[in-house]
């Protein structure tokens, strides 16, 4: 008898949705000629001077466990780093984890943190990781949805939410956020923040992409909240470091030593050499993200323009390497359905709006984490297909 294990699975694993963002992108990646604008993938090559640290680790026999919450060194250069560009004080011995990226940052967090049926709160449209993974802890994700204040979390808004969900345990926060490019001022973020200090709710902010950050400096919840804040980072964005599987997260000691727990289980440690090379990254390479924000903003000005003389309305990005584009009025406001046609009539990739949660309906991500001359071409031809 061949036992059916699929039965066997659990209840919570089974329900759980993998993002649609790859399920789209893989859909419409046999397209003859397409021009792939879907994927969160910046298109620079890592810098040297990290790849350089990695190569002399591995030659230097490098490869070993090393402590759980990650290389001295690494957590001490990541402490520094968030010390220097954000003004964040955290202790590299007691209140820094360096993780497989912050895709495991975030399982390990919720694992820590969320038991079934908790109320989660998260402004959406948002990075679709966050539901799947609540899925499977099996909270409740309680989406604001933020379309009708231009995508941004007001104070008002929150305390209305509070208001509304008195049990909530914990907000998640992104921002520059994935997938519509807004972002906080100083003084909106320590509006927020005003607003939060006066519950007990646990604050998880995703600020992967803050260095790039556009027309303004990145401010960080955590200068205001440490307390009750667990602080996302990492290098996939900032250092062009997607596959080496890099993140940061910071918080309270205490907490930290549940966290570091849930790491040990889950990776033991992140890869030796990846470590030295992200040491690298954030001691010496504190400003490799600057070259790079400058060619994304070029690109952002361009493709913000472009689309809104044809039709695709949408806000100019303060950070991230997306834009969040209405469809036309004339077309099938069904994202899904859009997307799909955009992909077989234009050979253009968009990621549905739909794929991001209550207020994403009736939008496309655009990612101009591409070469300008790729966003042209796709221009030309959403321009072809809007006039055809
Ligand atoms: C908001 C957000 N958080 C986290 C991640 C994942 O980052 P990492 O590569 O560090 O796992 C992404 C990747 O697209 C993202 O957009």
């Amino acid at each position: 008898m061949t036992p059916d294990l699929m039965k066997k699975i659990k209840p919570s694993v089974k329900a759980a949705r993998l993002s649609d963002i790859y399920q789209f992108s893989e859909k419409i990646a046999d397209i003859p000629g397409l021009i792939n604008l879907t994927l969160g993938e910046p298109d620079f090559p890592t810098p040297r001077h990290v790849k350089d640290a990695a190569i002399a680790a591995i030659n230097a026999d490098q490869s070993h466990y090393t402590a759980t919450r990650g290389l001295l060194e690494t957590r001490t250069a990541a402490a520094q780093f968030l010390r220097n560009k954000y003004q964040l004080d955290y202790d590299p011995t007691t209140q820094v984890v360096i993780t497989n990226g912050v895709t495991e940052a975030m399982y390990v967090a919720l694992e820590t943190f969320v038991n079934p049926q908790d109320e989660i709160l998260m402004p959406t449209p948002a990075f679709p990781v966050y539901d799947s993974l609540l899925e499977l802890n099996e909270a409740r994700l309680v989406e604001i949805n933020t379309a009708n204040d231009q995508f941004q979390l007001t104070p008002a808004r929150l305390q209305t939410e509070l208001a509304a969900h008195p049990k909530a345990k914990a907000i998640i926060l992104n921002f520059p956020a994935n997938p519509t490019g807004v972002s906080y001022c100083r003084k909106q973020v320590q509006e927020l923040a005003a607003v939060l200090a006066k519950t007990d709710l646990l604050v998880i902010s995703d600020e992967i992409y803050s260095e790039l950050t556009y027309d303004q400096t990145h401010t960080s919840i955590a200068e205001f909240i440490p307390a009750q804040t667990l602080l996302f980072n990492g290098l996939s964005k900032s250092h062009a470091m997607t596959g080496w599987r890099i993140g940061v997260v910071a918080g309270p000691a205490d907490i930290m030593t549940e966290i570091a727990k849930v790491h040990e289980l889950i990776s033991t440690s992140v890869m030796t050499a990846a470590q030295i090379a992200a040491a690298a990254a954030f001691r010496d390479g504190e400003d490799d993200a600057a070259q790079m924000r400058v060619e994304y903003e070029r690109r952002r000005d361009y493709l913000h323009m472009a689309l809104n003389d044809l039709g695709f309305a949408n806000q100019l990005p303060q950070g991230a390497f997306y834009l969040f584009a209405k469809i036309p009025q004339q077309f099938n406001q069904n994202s899904y359905e859009f997307c799909l046609e955009v992909a077989r009539k234009a050979r253009v990739g968009l990621i549905p709006g739909s794929s991001f949660g209550a207020g994403g309906e009736g939008y496309v991500r655009i990612s101009y984490a591409t070469s300008q001359a790729k966003l042209e071409e796709a221009v030309a031809r959403l321009k072809a297909y809007v006039n055809g």
